[in-house]
């Protein structure tokens, strides 16, 4: 089949690995500012990928998680409103409320499911939010969270209402998106969409989920 890894490629991956074989690598031949960082930050993107099964057991310490709302905090924000306000939960307890409450795909039996979660709300009683404020400050934390070894997933599909009564979310709050956090139980690989431009994810005989992307030279727009 077109685009999938050699068992090699994939046996010497693991758990909570990515990686893109058809994307082309960033050209050697021009000068860059820092080529260290340049390959670090492709390689967090590329491992930055939606897991959506975890080591259940693996928690992830309440100081992680405010560290992870510490970089929130850091981000750019339309007319720097900063509306969006952070719940996290890395608690079993807590955890148990919000599961019921949001829709992964596939969603993960008991046991794989989320050890963390980022309930990233707007706070409506500091204006206008736009919905980039809180886009990047969910791929902040989740840059953040694959550079620890952990994995996540957003999620927009939220039973708001049940969401909001589980946690006793005050009405001022807006609940706008989730950031599903944990150490991943998946092996991911990044395809290029094919000639009949799908983009549906797949799983492969060994449970491997891959991922079509776009090729650069279709998003470049001349
Ligand atoms: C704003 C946003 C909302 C998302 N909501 C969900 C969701 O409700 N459930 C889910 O399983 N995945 C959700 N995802 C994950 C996407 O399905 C995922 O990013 C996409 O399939 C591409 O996979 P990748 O992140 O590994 O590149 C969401 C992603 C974004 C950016």
């Amino acid at each position: 089949m077109p685009g999938t890894p050699s068992q090699d490629v994939v046996q010497s991956m693991g758990p909570g690995a990515a990686v893109c074989r058809d994307l082309k690598e960033p050209d050697s031949s021009r000068p860059q500012f820092n080529p260290v960082e340049v390959s670090m930050i492709r390689d967090l993107v590329v491992k930055n990928r939606s897991y959506r099964r975890f080591y259940q057991d693996v928690a992830v310490d309440p100081a992680t998680m405010r560290e992870f709302v510490d970089l929130a905090r850091l981000c750019p924000s339309a007319a720097n409103r900063q509306a969006p306000k952070y719940m996290v939960s890395c608690d079993p307890s807590r955890n148990a409320l919000i599961y019921p409450n949001i829709r992964m795909d596939g969603n993960p039996p008991e046991g794989e499911s989320p050890s963390a979660y980022v309930v990233i709300l707007e706070d409506k009683r500091l204006g206008l939010i736009l919905a980039c404020d809180y886009g990047i400050a969910a791929q902040t934390i989740h840059l953040a969270a694959v550079e620890k070894g952990l994995g996540g997933c957003m999620i927009g599909n939220i039973d708001r209402n049940g969401l909001r009564e589980a946690l006793g979310i005050a009405s001022h709050f807006e609940i706008l998106l989730i950031l599903a956090l944990g150490k991943p139980m998946e092996t991911m690989v990044i395809e290029t969409v094919g000639e009949d431009g799908a983009t549906q994810q797949w799983w492969d005989d060994e449970r491997v989920r891959h991922v079509p992307k776009r090729s650069l030279d279709d998003l470049i727009v001349d």
